[in-house]
């Protein structure tokens, strides 16, 4: 075996992810369950990005207010996240963590945003990740698409309302998953989102 050969699983996709986000232009884009519910969100708190890539939606919710967090296993995402945030003098708390191996501790965020992620044995961690009246905003690729946009295995696209099933114990807020339905030149087509709420005291922050 050459010396140079990848054979930790997990060093493979750090490096498949870092060449993406070397090779890709700006930040990306603020996942669309973020900006089109952007009138949910608390006027304060701690949010999550888990997963976050070069930061897009990490940056739209710390000027939203909140106190940012975001993880990625990539190093150059998280590079390119870091300088973003300094450019824009914004304060995020960006780290290189692998979400599946460390995931978030339970009760320590008000928000927990997963966008283009679909680790389906997470799901619990996240629910127990979210404080008392907590948000949830999740969306990703779907099976019933309208363009090959996104992962072509369907093990890593959700089944039909399969967000809904996989955070069952939240209040579903939001929830949009078009599939094929009418006239797919319209709408938000490729993908499911979800905006959902974890029970509590004070359910509306
Ligand atoms: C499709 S990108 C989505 C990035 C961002 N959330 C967005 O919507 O633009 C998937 C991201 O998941 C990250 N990722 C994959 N496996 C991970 C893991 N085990 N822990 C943390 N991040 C991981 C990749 O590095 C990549 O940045």
């Amino acid at each position: 075996m050459p010396s140079d050969a990848v054979t930790d699983p997990n060093e493979a996709l750090k490096q498949k992810w870092d060449q993406r986000h070397a090779s890709a232009e700006g930040i990306g884009d603020v996942a669309a369950v973020l900006a089109e519910n952007i009138h949910l969100l608390p006027p304060a708190g701690d949010a999550l990005d888990l997963a976050c890539g070069r930061g897009a939606s990490a940056i739209r919710l710390a000027r939203a207010g909140l106190r940012i967090t975001a993880w990625d296993l990539s190093p150059v995402a998280i590079e390119r996240l870091n300088s973003a945030a300094r450019e824009q003098r914004l304060a995020i708390a960006a780290e290189v963590r692998d979400v599946i191996a460390r995931p978030p501790a339970p009760e320590s965020y008000d928000l927990i945003l997963v966008s283009y992620f679909l680790e389906r044995a997470l799901a619990p961690a996240i629910i127990q990740a979210l404080r008392p009246g907590g948000l949830l905003f999740y969306q990703t690729f779907s099976v019933n698409a309208v363009s090959d946009c996104g992962p072509s295995n369907p093990a890593f696209r959700l089944q039909e309302n399969e967000l809904l099933k996989l955070f069952q114990p939240l209040k579903v807020r939001v929830y949009r998953e078009e599939g094929r339905l009418g006239d797919c030149r319209f709408g938000t087509r490729d993908i499911a989102m979800l905006v959902a709420q974890k029970p509590g005291i004070n359910d509306n922050f």
